[in-house]
């Protein structure tokens, strides 16, 4: 009797031993940027640092980093070289891309480019590596973002997309990228309408093959469109290529991949609307930190940043925001609705300039907040929430955090394309292909 608990024990033991040994070996790649690659990023430093947010790494994993050769280059620096944008002397060097980088033991990793200003424009990566991590845990191994909001169903009727919403069909700021980004929360179904919204003159649109919009050929579109605004309508599934014919255009981005899915025929009913947030009457008060580890800061993307951390939070009386941000180079003032509107904060109602800052919402209704510090607040360094007095009855703790499953739940009706943040999203044109990404990354770090 007792040997058989021994060696059942023993088997245990072993079998222990055997799986930490197998989780050990197994080897976590890490794509850095996704399909972005290792680029000068369109966005400033964001893209990689909201890319490694959303990453766990592990001892053993490997990076591995897509350039061409000759472009961009990966050096391992210090935290001074890496702060401080300074290739002078890299830890180590690797000029041929793409180029795998293993994270042999624990700590923090730097990355920058050596290229003349591309560290400068964002093109730089820090990751940390937990002590005592192995390769086992955590998400698989390549970043597959999180599903998109409101995954739709296999039938509905067909939407109207506008795309690039408010950028318009145009020669993207920020390269392909932008319009990656756009159709990259989207899911099309035959029927479906693209409308490439443009000037007659200054664009047109193309159908073409796969081999043309990998090479930017125009000189043999399948369809050509030279009158904007121009709808598409997706007849049949399948892979759809867009480019612009004109002078260097797609070369610059003005490309766009879509990837469309037969509608299911047997039902037309709209897509079910995602049920809106329970309505709350009282609940134990929440802290939020404002743009999560994003923190307060000028957001490369734009104002969008902190629409989309506020987007789908219910902020109450009671509740603290806390601005994190280095001593020094921002600060947090709150000021009236007109004052924000036009960036003037002569006149604050209050300011606090020692990170971190807490701001306790004692007043329901519209609240402003921005920073003092030059240009911040045109840059996009504010926030604008509403606070709903939920009366202190009862002070039932009856939610503990605030509805972000996250899922940024698009305001969808029967005929209106998912557009998450559909009420942000009106914002300058250039800013809106940030938001897709901002919003994988706050939906990823709510879940932390
Ligand atoms: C860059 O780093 C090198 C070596 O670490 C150092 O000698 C040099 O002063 C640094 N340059 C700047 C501008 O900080
Ligand atoms: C980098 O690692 C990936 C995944 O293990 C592998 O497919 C690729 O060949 C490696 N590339 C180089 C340059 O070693
Ligand atoms: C197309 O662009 C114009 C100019 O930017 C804008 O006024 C219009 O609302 C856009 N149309 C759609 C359908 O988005
Ligand atoms: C499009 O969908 C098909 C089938 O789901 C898939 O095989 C293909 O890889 C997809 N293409 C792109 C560009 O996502
Ligand atoms: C900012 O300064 C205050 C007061 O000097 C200090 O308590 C706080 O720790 C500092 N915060 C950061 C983030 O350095
Ligand atoms: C703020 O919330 C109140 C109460 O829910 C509402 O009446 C008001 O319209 C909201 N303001 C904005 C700007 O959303």
């Amino acid at each position: 009797m007792m040997r058989t608990k021994i060696s059942v024990l023993a088997f245990l033991v072993a079998l222990v031993l055997a799986t930490s040994l197998y989780t050990i070996e197994a080897q976590k790649v890490h794509v850095v940027g996704g399909s972005l690659g290792w680029i000068v990023p369109p966005g400033g430093p964001i893209a990689y640092s909201t890319w490694a947010s959303l990453q766990t790494f592990s001892t053993g994993d490997i990076l591995e980093f897509n350039f061409n050769t000759g472009e961009q280059d990966l050096a391992r620096v210090t935290k001074e070289a890496f702060d401080a944008c300074n290739a002078t002397s890299p830890l180590s060097l690797q000029t041929t891309g793409p180029a795998n980088y293993t994270l042999s033991s624990p700590g923090d990793y730097y990355f920058i480019s050596t290229f003349d200003r591309h560290c400068f424009l964002g093109q730089k990566l820090a990751i940390n590596v937990p002590q005592g991590s192995s390769s086992s845990a955590g998400p698989s191994s390549s970043p597959q973002p999180p599903p998109p909001a409101g995954t739709p169903s296999t039938s509905r009727t067909p939407l109207t997309y506008v795309v690039g919403d408010d950028l318009g069909w145009i020669v993207p700021p920020g390269g392909p990228i932008a319009y990656r980004t756009w159709a990259y929360d989207k899911t099309f179904f035959t029927g479906d309408i693209l409308l490439f919204n443009f000037t007659t003159g200054q664009q047109d649109v193309a159908r073409v093959t796969k081999e043309a919009f990998d090479a930017c050929n125009s000189a043999n579109p399948i369809s050509l469109q030279t009158n904007g605004p121009a709808s598409y309508t997706l007849s049949s599934p399948g892979e759809y290529y867009f480019i612009s014919t004109l002078e260097r255009h797609c070369f610059l981005g003005q490309k766009l991949v879509i990837n469309v899915t037969q509608s299911s025929p047997s039902s037309s009913s709209p897509a079910s609307p995602r049920p809106s947030p329970t309505p709350v009457t009282s609940r134990a008060p929440i802290t939020y930190v404002v743009g999560d580890k994003l923190g307060w800061i000028v957001p490369p993307g734009g104002p969008i940043a902190y629409r989309t951390w506020a987007y789908d939070k219910i902020f109450a009386v009671g509740d603290t925001l806390v601005f994190n941000f280095e001593n020094g180079t921002q600060d947090v003032v709150e000021v009236t609705k007109s004052a924000y509107g036009s960036c003037d904060t002569s006149n604050p109602i209050r300011i606090i300039t020692t990170s971190p800052a807490r701001i306790t919402l004692t007043s329901a209704g519209e609240h402003f907040f921005t920073s003092t510090y030059s240009r911040h607040c045109f840059l996009g360094q504010k926030l604008n929430i509403n606070v709903t007095d939920l009366g202190t009855g009862t002070g039932s703790p009856s939610i503990a955090e605030p509805p972000s499953d996250g899922s940024f739940s698009p305001v969808e009706g029967p005929d209106v394309a998912p557009a998450p943040f559909s009420s942000a999203t009106r914002h300058p044109a250039a800013l809106g292909f940030f938001v897709s990404l901002l919003a994988i990354a706050f939906a990823s770090l709510s879940v932390f």
